[in-house]
């Protein structure tokens, strides 16, 4: 049977993978390529469909990236979303120029065509997430204009007969309300798939693949006890058992009893069989963040050191053959591997050991998203409650507290977030949010507790509800839970008199504090 792919176009916009993970979403296989992969190779895979990323650039400027315009006379059907659908106007005639307002975040759409393929059973108006600069000022002849907003003429164009479409918004995001379906119309209606691939597959085949390509080779893994990592190292114990040797570093900053737990699952007492080292480096990490209050410079301090402890290891060990990352997609985008601006150096990506000796990377769940990676995880049998444990970064604490890191510190937002989950699990709330936890601010206030005035440090309690951790909202929690965790924080732990919960979403903040 023919295999079906969708190829997704990468220009360099923030949501790229998301675009691609939708796809698979459908039951059809997607590939990410470069927009400078040439359009011979792109013909000779046979895609069923192109989509065309957004991007930061101009369409009209100079050295923006561009494609061939060959691309729209293929008779493979092709998708335009933000500057992808700027550039199939700026390619085909039409005219694209600044937009008199510029839109961002959520957007009113109203659909002019509720007869289009990709707008049938849409709502007449519908939410959509608009980030642009630029817009189409002019569709190209051909073209009918199927959406618009108040400040943009057209959010949506297309042409049925050569099967080319286009939006302005991003259906790939959660926040389009509809986008989704958008997305699957595009791929079944417009496209014709089938849809008959799965993601458990990629299990097996990742399995299958690791075995042949590391044989009978010696594997080194840093496990942190995360999600990602933890799949990551359950997958290659499954293709390879004790020739894998996991490493984790106790950077000290945990979450409250973190490292006992870590070591229950994966220590000598756990269900799998790997060799497990556990390394405490608590003081070592604090002495190295005293006086830094640069998040950035704290994030390289604590990546660099976590390397450093990590190589003495394994050096401990000596020569293996195969290094495993589980570095996951979202990592790579936002530490700007890709043509995407940084926001912000992740750890555990781009920072190698440089006195490993190994011959080679493995990353396993480069390609995957955080709630696909859970998806792998449940498919290797992992338990539940380890797969759907919260992300944390591999910086840590470290990053949730605002300022300095001391020890002190260390313990206070242990503590609070402590408390914080304990409660959220309590009231029921935790399994429905996407990411929450307590950070430390570094503003001290004034407050009064029995009688006596104190100046002490606010608690910041954040959680979201995200799907693909690239866009979150602020969680509604109900207010009696927060109350009752206020009081606890304040009552329990030493240090703090006030308790705020952070109402930002994602952009304009980002999820974790720095
Ligand atoms: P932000 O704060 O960038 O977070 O909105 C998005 C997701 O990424 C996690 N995060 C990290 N994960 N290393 C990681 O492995 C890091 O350096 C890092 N920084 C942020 C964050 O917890 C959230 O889930």
């Amino acid at each position: 049977m023919e295999k079906e792919m969708v190829v997704v176009l990468d220009f360099g916009g923030q949501y790229n993978q998301l675009i691609a993970r939708r796809v698979r979403e459908c039951n059809v296989y997607c590939e990410i390529h470069p927009h400078t992969m040439d359009i011979e190779k792109l013909r000779a895979m046979q895609p069923k469909g192109i989509i065309l990323t957004g991007g930061p650039n101009s369409v009209y400027k100079e050295d923006s990236p561009s494609y061939s315009p060959e691309l729209f006379s293929m008779g493979i059907p092709v998708m335009g979303i933000c500057y992808g659908s700027q550039l199939m106007a700026h390619l085909l005639g039409g005219r694209v120029a600044t937009a008199p307002v510029s839109e961002y975040g959520r957007t009113q759409v109203e659909i002019d065509a509720p007869d289009s393929l990709l707008f049938e059973g849409v709502s007449p108006q519908t939410i959509c997430w608009m980030s642009h600069t630029d817009y189409i000022a002019q569709a190209p002849e051909g073209f009918r204009i199927t959406a618009h907003t108040a400040d943009c003429p057209v959010a949506a164009m297309e042409n049925k007969e050569r099967g080319l479409y286009a939006t302005q918004f991003h259906p790939e995001v959660m926040h389009t309300a509809e986008g989704q379906k958008m997305l699957s119309d595009f791929v079944y209606r417009v496209c014709g798939c089938r849809g008959d691939w799965q993601m458990a597959s990629f299990v097996d085949t990742t399995v299958a693949a690791l075995k042949e390509r590391i044989g009978d080779g010696r594997v080194l893994c840093a496990l942190s006890g995360g999600v990602d990592s933890s799949v990551a190292a359950v997958l290659l114990s499954k293709a390879v058992g004790k020739q894998l040797t996991c490493v984790f570093v106790d950077h000290g900053l945990l979450r409250k009893n973190e490292g006992d737990e870590v070591e229950a699952v994966f220590g000598p007492n756990g269900p799998y069989n790997l060799n497990f080292i556990r390394v405490n480096a608590q003081e070592r990490f604090y002495e190295k963040l005293a006086g830094v209050i640069e998040p950035e410079q704290k994030r390289k301090i604590i990546g660099a050191e976590f390397i450093n402890v990590f190589e003495e290891e394994a050096k401990k060990i000596g020569a293996v053959d195969f290094l495993v990352q589980g570095t996951i997609y979202p990592d790579v985008i936002e530490s700007g591997l890709g043509k995407s601006a940084t926001i912000k150096s992740h750890h555990n990506v781009g920072g190698l050991p440089d006195h490993v000796d190994f011959k080679e990377i493995v990353e396993p769940l480069r390609m995957l998203f955080k709630d696909e990676v859970r998806k792998a995880g449940l498919e290797l049998g992992i338990p539940e409650n380890l797969v759907y444990r919260q992300p944390f970064p591999g910086p840590g604490l470290g990053i949730r507290i605002i300022g300095e890191v001391t020890a002190e510190k260390v313990h206070i937002v242990q503590d609070a977030d402590a408390i914080y989950r304990e409660e959220l699990h309590k009231a029921g709330v935790d399994g429905s949010l996407g990411q929450y936890f307590a950070a430390l601010t570094n503003m001290r206030s004034v407050g009064v507790m029995g009688d006596e005035r104190t100046y002490d440090y606010a608690v910041a309690l954040r959680a979201v509800n995200t799907s693909d951790f690239m866009t979150a909202e602020a969680s509604e929690i109900p207010w009696s839970v927060l109350q009752t965790v206020m009081n606890r924080i304040i009552n329990e732990v030493k240090g703090v008199n006030r308790v705020m919960y952070d109402l930002t979403s994602k952009p304009p903040g980002t999820i974790e504090f720095e």
